[in-house]
C-alpha cells in the first residue's frame, strides 16, 4: 500500500525562530498518525506575498501567519471569516477551490482556553485591555460566545472607541453589550480581565489602579512565559481568584487552524502540558 503523502504546512513571520507552532502542530499530527511537515518561514515585507503564492503553488496545505504579516495575509485572501473580517487580520490561510481563504483563529483559541479554565464567556462581564491587533482578533468571538458585557479600555481611548463603534456598525445586535474608555475607565465588577496589550513585554501592568473583581474571577494575560506577568500578579492582589497566561490560547488557536486544514480536532491538553514543561 502506498504511504499517505506528507501534508506541508508552515508559519510565516519576521522574526520566526522563536515560534512554537511547528512543535504544536507536529504533536497534534502525532495524535492522528498524520504525516505533517510544518516549517518556519522567514519573510520580508517585499517577498511575503511571493512566499505565500509559491507555498500554495507547490501544493502546501496551510499557512499560519504571525507578526508583522497578519494584515497583509488578510489582504491577499479573497475569502474571509467574520472574525478575520472584523480584525482586518488573518493568522490562518488555506486554498479552497483555487481561492485563498483567511481566518483569524486567535478568538476561538481564547474562548476555548477560557472555557477550559472554567470561565466560558457566556454571561460574563469582561474587561478587555488593549485595542490593537490582539484585541481586535478576539472581540467578536467573545461576543459570539455570549459575553454579557465587554468593556474595551486602551491607553489611547480613541482606539478603544473606534473598535467598539466598528463592531456596533457592522454587528448592531452586539452594540448594547459593549462600551469603551481609557485605562482609568474600570468602574464596575469584572468576572474576566484580559490583558491584550503588549505591556508584559515591558514588565508593566497596563492598569493604573486596582479594579473590582467578582467572587469567581479570572485575570488572563495573552502573553505567556515561565513566570506569571506583573499584570497577573497585580490582579490577584485586586481579588482575582484565578490567573492564567496565553499559552493555552496559543495552543487553542493552533488547534483551530489544524481543524480547518485537516478536519480533525486535536486534544490540546497534553500538548499544552508538554509545552508548559519546556517554557
Ligand atoms: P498587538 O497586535 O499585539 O495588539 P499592537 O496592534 O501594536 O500589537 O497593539 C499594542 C497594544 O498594546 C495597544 O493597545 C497599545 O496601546 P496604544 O494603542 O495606546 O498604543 C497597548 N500597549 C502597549 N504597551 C502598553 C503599556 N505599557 N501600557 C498600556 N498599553 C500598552
Amino acid at each position: 500500500m502506498p504511504l499517505p503523502s506528507t501534508l506541508h504546512c508552515a508559519v510565516v513571520g519576521n522574526p520566526i525562530a522563536h515560534s512554537r507552532s511547528p512543535e504544536i502542530h507536529h504533536a497534534f499530527a502525532k495524535q492522528f498518525g498524520l504525516r505533517v511537515d510544518y516549517q518556519r518561514m522567514l519573510a520580508d515585507p517585499n517577498d511575503f506575498a511571493d512566499h505565500v503564492r509559491a507555498f500554495f503553488a507547490q501544493g502546501g496545505k496551510g499557512l499560519n501567519i504571525t507578526v508583522p504579516f497578519k494584515e497583509t495575509a488578510f489582504a491577499l485572501a479573497t475569502h474571509h471569516s467574520p472574525s478575520a473580517q472584523l480584525a482586518g487580520a488573518a493568522n490562518t490561510l488555506w486554498l479552497e477551490n483555487g481561492q485563498l481563504h483567511a481566518c483569524n483563529t486567535d478568538g476561538i483559541g481564547l474562548v476555548n482556553d477560557l472555557t477550559r479554565l472554567g470561565f466560558a464567556p457566556a454571561n460574563q462581564r469582561i474587561l478587555l485591555i488593549g485595542a490593537g491587533g490582539a484585541a481586535k482578533g478576539v472581540l467578536l468571538p467573545l461576543l459570539e460566545a455570549g459575553a454579557a458585557h465587554i468593556r474595551v479600555i486602551n491607553r489611547s481611548s480613541l482606539k478603544a472607541h473606534a473598535l467598539v463603534e466598528h463592531i456596533a456598525l457592522h454587528q448592531p445586535n452586539y452594540a448594547a453589550r459593549l462600551d469603551a474608555g481609557d485605562l482609568d475607565t474600570t468602574n464596575g465588577v469584572w468576572d474576566i480581565i484580559i490583558n491584550a496589550t503588549s505591556s508584559s513585554l515591558d514588565q508593566k501592568n497596563p492598569l493604573n489602579q486596582p479594579i473590582e473583581c467578582s467572587q469567581h474571577s479570572l485575570a488572563y494575560d495573552m502573553m505567556y512565559g515561565a513566570e506569571p506577568s506583573i499584570f497577573m500578579k497585580d490582579c490577584v492582589t485586586y481579588g482575582a481568584t484565578q490567573c492564567a497566561d496565553g499559552l493555552g490560547m496559543l495552543v487553542g488557536q493552533a488547534a483551530q487552524s489544524f481543524f480547518i486544514w485537516h478536519g480533525l480536532q486535536p486534544d490540546t491538553e497534553p500538548v499544552l502540558h508538554d509545552l508548559r514543561q519546556r517554557l
